[in-house]
């Protein structure tokens, strides 16, 4: 990689960085507190506590009545448990049997949802009301997988015109690429397409693309896609070390197109283009970068043609942008008729989620037992399973989604809560787990609530029968692995007879809770619904939770903090107003790089 990569020159990470000051600045970072103060409720201010409604009451008298330590064996002696708590929509089947929950409990997280006024909070966030109520907006990622004939106005604007517009211009740009006809500035098609974002510009496109991984277009001319998305350049740097340039397209994914994560990779990547191609950098940019963006002025100032431009709206959350033109990625990967079957998919999640009774509502279930396990059982670690290689980037994106939505302290009548919120999403491959943290599982000190997901049937469309067996074969082992892990979770030493007490070592003692969630296959049109299945459960609870799910004030400061301290390890001036630790650990760097 050394002698193909170098990093940019110091004038262009310099420009990047006065770019990324200006956008702190414009994005009201860097201005006062009153500029920056939150807009006024739409609806009466009210700072009742949601541990004050009588439904959170009920749940903490059964709580205190037995439900704390119940075992799960014993709640498994209820008859018909995997019927009662069984629940289907969308091509997904959702089991929440082994949920430390009873059919009471549940009644009573039902009326809770009730009392925070789930049910009409469900309606305004699909009708476009400004439900991110920090940032003044609505929260429309649902508009962009509105079929083509619906209609929705926005305070005035039919947004589903526009959006199938964009999509439109998608389809144009993708079946120029994947026909071999967008050419890169010496006239070779276009073979290797590199997507410089970050956060929801990258995690979504990245785990889509992944997980259909059996969709991939299968074309006489081929083009793969990349994600490079550190700061570091350590992800992009080893793709340039063999990317040819003259065939190599990048897409700069960003929202705000201020993030400095892919500016700098940007820049770099313009860097090494020219270098490589020579010519004039105005020919590069056309021939050789894409933008995806709400802001069209500054990708036409970085560079990018309007003919290359690819817009999206304000109103779509970062993390919940795969379905707009952030998804560009992924059309690229499986063609657009299966980006728009992924759009269909999450519609038809939707459509349960805006029609279904809260008993028969996924979403709402999947939300209410998680509010069960963190608020009452006091579980607040939360890991995600997946038994298919192919969904090896959920749990990465489930993060993105749940922690940046819903890690939050303060209620939106600005109250610190007296409650939990969020809990730790992590996870893992679930058969790559088994042989990593299922010990901790299984014996350790640590309550987990798990996600198993997996999908029925895998390789049908493998054409050599003795592979498609043997494959066939293995996905059985998985199946059977997901099966036997959350029921030895959930039973401990009981899954299995044994004569005698094992040593204290070898026990399981079991009652660790877990949903399954089964689909017929991972297609495009089930994996949109499942996304669509944990975004709006992320809303029910920020709903229940009274906080914005929406904004991420939390990750602000740390940006401009970032920026500040760039200046001083360039500059070498204004050490003294820092701490002792980051005084001494800046110090180790100039004395380690002057070495
Ligand atoms: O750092 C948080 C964040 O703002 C995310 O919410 C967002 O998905 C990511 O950064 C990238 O932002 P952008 O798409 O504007 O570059």
């Amino acid at each position: 990689a050394g002698d193909s990569v170098r990093f940019a020159p110091l004038r262009c990470i310099c420009q990047v960085l006065s770019y990324a000051r200006r956008h702190l600045h414009e994005s009201g970072l860097l201005r006062n507190k009153a500029a920056t103060s939150r807009p006024p409720r739409d609806k009466e201010s009210n700072e009742m506590s949601i541990r004050d409604t009588q439904a959170w009451k009920a749940l903490e008298q059964q709580l205190e009545a037995g439900m704390r330590d119940v075992h799960l064996k014993t709640l498994f002696q209820q008859p018909a448990r995997f019927k009662t708590f069984s629940l289907d929509a969308a091509g997904i089947q959702l089991d929440l049997s082994k949920q430390r929950w009873t059919p009471e409990v549940r009644e009573n997280l039902i009326a809770l949802a009730r009392e925070a006024d789930v049910p009409n909070a469900i309606q305004r966030l699909l009708s476009g009301e400004r439900v991110n109520l920090t940032e003044d907006r609505p929260a429309l990622h649902t508009a962009l997988r509105l079929p083509r004939d619906a209609k929705l106005e926005v305070e005035g604007v039919e947004v589903v015109s526009e959006v199938h517009a964009t999509l439109d211009k998608m389809e144009t740009l993708v079946d120029k690429l994947l026909d071999g006809q967008w050419r890169g500035a010496t006239g070779k098609p276009i073979t290797d397409v590199v997507n410089l974002g970050v956060g929801g510009s990258d995690l979504g496109p990245l785990m889509v693309t992944s997980a259909l991984s059996d969709f991939e277009v299968k074309n006489a001319h081929e083009v793969s896609t990349h994600f490079a998305s550190t700061m570091d350049g350590s992800q992009l740097a080893d793709f340039l070390s063999w990317l040819n340039p003259e065939t190599t397209l990048f897409i700069l994914s960003s929202k705000s197109f201020g993030t400095i994560d892919t500016l700098s990779n940007a820049s770099t990547a313009l860097d090494w283009l020219a270098k490589r191609l020579g010519g004039d950098e105005e020919l590069i940019k056309r021939f050789h970068f894409v933008g995806v963006s709400t802001k069209p002025e500054k990708m036409t100032e970085w560079g990018i043609a309007p003919a290359n431009q690819l817009l999206f709206w304000d109103w779509v959350g970062g993390r919940y942008s795969l379905w707009s033109a952030i998804g560009l990625p992924i059309a690229i990967r499986v063609g657009m008729d299966n980006f728009r079957r992924l759009l269909a998919g999450a519609h038809a999640m939707d459509e349960h989620f805006r029609t279904a009774e809260l008993e028969e509502n996924l979403p709402v279930q999947l939300a209410l037992v998680g509010i069960w396990n963190v608020n009452f059982l006091d579980i607040r670690s939360h890991a995600v399973l997946p038994y298919d290689g192919r969904l090896k980037h959920l749990p990465g994106y489930f993060q993105q989604l749940e922690m940046e939505s819903n890690g939050k302290s303060v209620t939106n009548d600005e109250q610190q809560v007296d409650y939990s919120t969020c809990p730790v999403i992590w996870g893992e491959i679930g058969p790559n787990g088994q042989h990593a943290f299922y010990q901790l599982l299984h014996q350790g000190t640590q309550p987990v609530a798990c996600d198993f997901l997996a999908p029925i049937n895998r390789y049908n469309n493998v054409e050599d029968e003795h592979f498609r067996e043997d494959l066939m074969a293995q996905h059985r082992l998985g199946l059977a692995n997901c099966f036997a892990q959350s029921r030895v979770l959930m039973l401990g030493d009981d899954a299995v007879k044994s004569d005698g007490t094992p040593p204290s070592y070898k026990r399981y003692r079991g009652n660790q809770p877990s949903s399954t969630m089964l689909f017929d296959s991972l297609d495009p049109a089930t994996l949109g619904a499942l996304i669509a299945l944990y975004e709006h459960k992320v809303f029910v609870q920020g709903t229940i939770w009274d906080i914005d799910s929406f904004d991420q004030w939390g990750v602000e400061l740390g940006k401009k903090i970032a920026t500040e301290t760039e200046e001083i390890i360039a500059t070498q001036q204004g050490l003294d107003s820092l701490d002792d630790s980051s005084r001494g650990l800046i110090e180790s760097i100039w004395r380690g790089q002057q070495g």
